[in-house]
């Protein structure tokens, strides 16, 4: 139980990538506070997975893993798009970043522990038409990962395990936010789902393979481990070479 006694607060997690994370973190035994805008069905669904760690989510105490991983999509033109898109986009995947980073960083200095793991995505490495403020958002959450990682880069030691700020960049992910996306290619291919997926793919991601949200908890598992302690700043690619290309 790499994680017993640890407790990581992670947005965005009833449901999809935030879910794996929170379902690897927790097989680990670290307790885990869930976060997000839930409908009761979702809800239900997280505490199945994770079901003993429902009632530590009011418990106080310290926590050790910060997951920003809360995010919202909203596609259409530069010129089409309204102000009040770009401010949404940009509140949730990256002002929130902040603030919570803010808040939990100074105590994880304490302890000369800390982990926090932004979900980034490939759209902060590299840029696609019509998703302006979700590529300058997550480009964002690239630049904050840098300039964090630096300022406690001198934070504990590798006993302790200090205190490491990494990105993660998925490519495709199957999970609710990019559910409109495949729609649209379902509908191509005459409501076809594997075919739509595959059309889906075979535009941008080389492997042509969709990760999963346990691909990306895995990850996130491997980044709180004390061997881990060295690699922080880094921007974590889990696109199947899309962002090779
Ligand atoms: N699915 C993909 O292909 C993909 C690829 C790259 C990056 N990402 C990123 O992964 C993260 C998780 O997305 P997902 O794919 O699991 O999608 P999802 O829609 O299943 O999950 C998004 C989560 O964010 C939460 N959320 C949204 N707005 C919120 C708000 N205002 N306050 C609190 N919580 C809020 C939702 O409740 C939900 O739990 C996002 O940051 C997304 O941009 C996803």
């Amino acid at each position: 139980m790499m994680l017993q006694g640890r407790r990581a607060f992670i947005t965005g997690s009833f449901q999809g990538i935030g879910l794996g994370i929170a379902t690897a973190l927790a097989a680990e035994g670290a307790s885990i506070v869930l976060h997000g805008i839930a409908d009761e069905k979702a809800m239900t669904k997280a505490e199945k997975i994770v079901s003993s760690l429902i009632a530590k989510i009011l418990a106080s105490g310290p926590i050790d893993i910060l997951c920003n991983n809360a995010g919202i999509q909203r596609t259409g033109l530069i010129e089409n798009l309204s102000r009040d898109t770009w401010d949404d986009i940009l509140a949730v995947n990256l002002t929130s970043y902040f603030d919570t980073m803010k808040l939990l960083l100074p105590q994880m200095k304490e302890r000369g522990y800390g982990r926090v793991i932004n979900t980034s995505s490939v759209h902060g490495l590299i840029a696609s038409v019509e998703k302006a403020p979700y590529v300058a958002a997550k480009h964002g959450v690239v630049g904050l990962t840098k300039v964090a990682a630096l300022e406690y880069a001198h934070v504990g030691n590798a006993e302790t395990g200090g205190v490491t700020i990494n990105a993660i960049c998925p490519g495709w992910v199957e999970t609710d936010l990019i559910e409109p996306q495949i729609q649209a290619k379902v509908d191509l291919q005459n409501g076809d789902r594997a075919a739509g997926i595959a059309d889906l793919l075979s535009e941008k991601q080389p492997s042509k393979r969709m990760s999963k949200p346990s691909d990306i908890g895995a990850i996130a598992l491997f980044l709180c481990s004390k061997n881990a302690h060295n690699i922080t700043g880094a921007s974590i690619s889990v696109d199947g070479g899309w962002s090779a290309q």
